[in-house]
């Protein structure tokens, strides 16, 4: 177990934000998880696990406790039978390298979440999801360890109460580390194209799986910045969820407002109400600003801090909330 002190955070997320972790632990496996959380015990001190870093922004303040940083790396064919396979991924592998392999391998289903940044172990934490598919649709079971109990445990994939970008291990986010994940892929290519966008771009042309995951990557690189260049987290709200008379209150003033339903309610487009409602798009407040190309996306200049950060997201926060009503809710973690 590597334990590192007074470690930056900026360079384990992809915001590239945050002060310092007093101590910071990769674990390669099982047992060094188990180690680092005893080391942290009995310092009395917090818990914070971290995966890829896509999704977390820590403040300026950093972390007074322990970073465990998971790289438990693997990736294993379990079965094979008929038109499915069960492959079990430890957590640590990166997302994206994981869904090549799946298909190198003639297993489908998640073509259409290439290109998130992150890792395995992420995946489950906030269901993640683009283009028509949620990561909780090929999910089997996933493997945690839970602080609490100190034991492993298995969850089934009701068990993890997967909804819009979270599960039980984002509810309850100090209790469980997750270890592994367990996938059911398909054998048999069945493109999801209930995506517009998608639709409309492969429109006549015979659809192989590679042709499906070119085309998510070009979307994706035409609408988000890249975090290798620009600090981003992707979407940093959520899409709000209204009801019916909602939505008619809305649309009676905004009749433009795109949305769809969603199981009893309606969707509604943040990245419309930040750009045409709030007229966010592109603003900067010092190192950070609002993506221009994308306006649910926020992003790092370079230099942003995290008290910069604050005042642009309440900023877009009342501006949406005078005109609209609605509370817009972070999709991503502020530790
Ligand atoms: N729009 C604007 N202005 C903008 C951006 C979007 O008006 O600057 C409107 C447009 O009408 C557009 C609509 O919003 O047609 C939807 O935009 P987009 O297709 O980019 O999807 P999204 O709802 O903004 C969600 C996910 C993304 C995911 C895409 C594609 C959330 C919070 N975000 O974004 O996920 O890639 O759909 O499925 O649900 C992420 O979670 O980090 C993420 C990028």
């Amino acid at each position: 177990m590597k334990v590192q002190e007074h470690t930056s955070l900026k360079d384990h997320t992809t915001f590239r934000l945050g002060g310092e972790a007093r101590y910071f632990i990769e674990c390669i496996d099982e047992q060094e998880v188990k180690e680092a959380i005893m080391f942290a015990k009995e310092k009395d001190l917090p818990l914070f696990v971290l995966g890829g870093g896509s999704n977390t922004i820590f403040t300026d303040d950093g972390f007074p406790g322990v970073v465990l940083h998971i790289a438990i790396c693997g990736v294993q064919v379990i079965q094979g039978i008929h038109d499915e396979a069960i492959v079990l991924v430890q957590a640590g592998e990166e997302w994206d390298g994981f869904i090549e392999q799946a298909m190198e391998e003639g297993f489908y289903g998640l073509e259409n979440l290439s290109l998130i940044p992150g890792t395995v172990g992420g995946a489950p934490v906030q269901n993640i999801g683009a283009y028509g598919v949620e990561v909780s649709q090929f999910i089997e079971q996933v493997t945690v360890f839970d602080t609490k109990e100190n034991s492993k445990k298995v969850f089934s994939n009701a068990d993890c109460r997967f909804g819009y970008r979270t599960s039980v291990f984002k509810e309850e986010k100090e209790r469980y580390i997750i270890l592994s994940v367990m996938f059911r892929l398909q054998k048999v290519f069945s493109p999801n194209l209930s995506y517009k966008d998608i639709a409309k771009e492969l429109d006549g042309k015979d659809v192989t799986p590679e042709l499906l995951r070119e085309t998510i990557i070009a979307i994706r690189t035409r609408k988000l910045p890249d975090w290798r260049k620009l600090g981003t987290a992707g979407s940093f709200f959520k899409n709000p969820e209204l009801t019916k008379e909602e939505v008619g209150v809305l649309l009676a003033k905004y009749p433009e407002v795109p949305m769809y339903p969603h199981e009893d309610r309606f969707k509604v487009s943040a990245g419309y109400l930040i750009e045409h409602i709030a007229h966010m798009k592109g603003e900067k407040r010092g190192g950070v600003g609002v993506y221009d190309k994308h306006a649910l996306v926020l992003v790092n200049y370079g230099e942003g801090t995290y008290d910069e950060l604050e005042v642009l997201i309440k900023e877009i926060w009342y501006k949406v909330k005078k005109e609209t009503g609605i509370s817009l809710e972070p999709e991503v973690n502020i530790v």
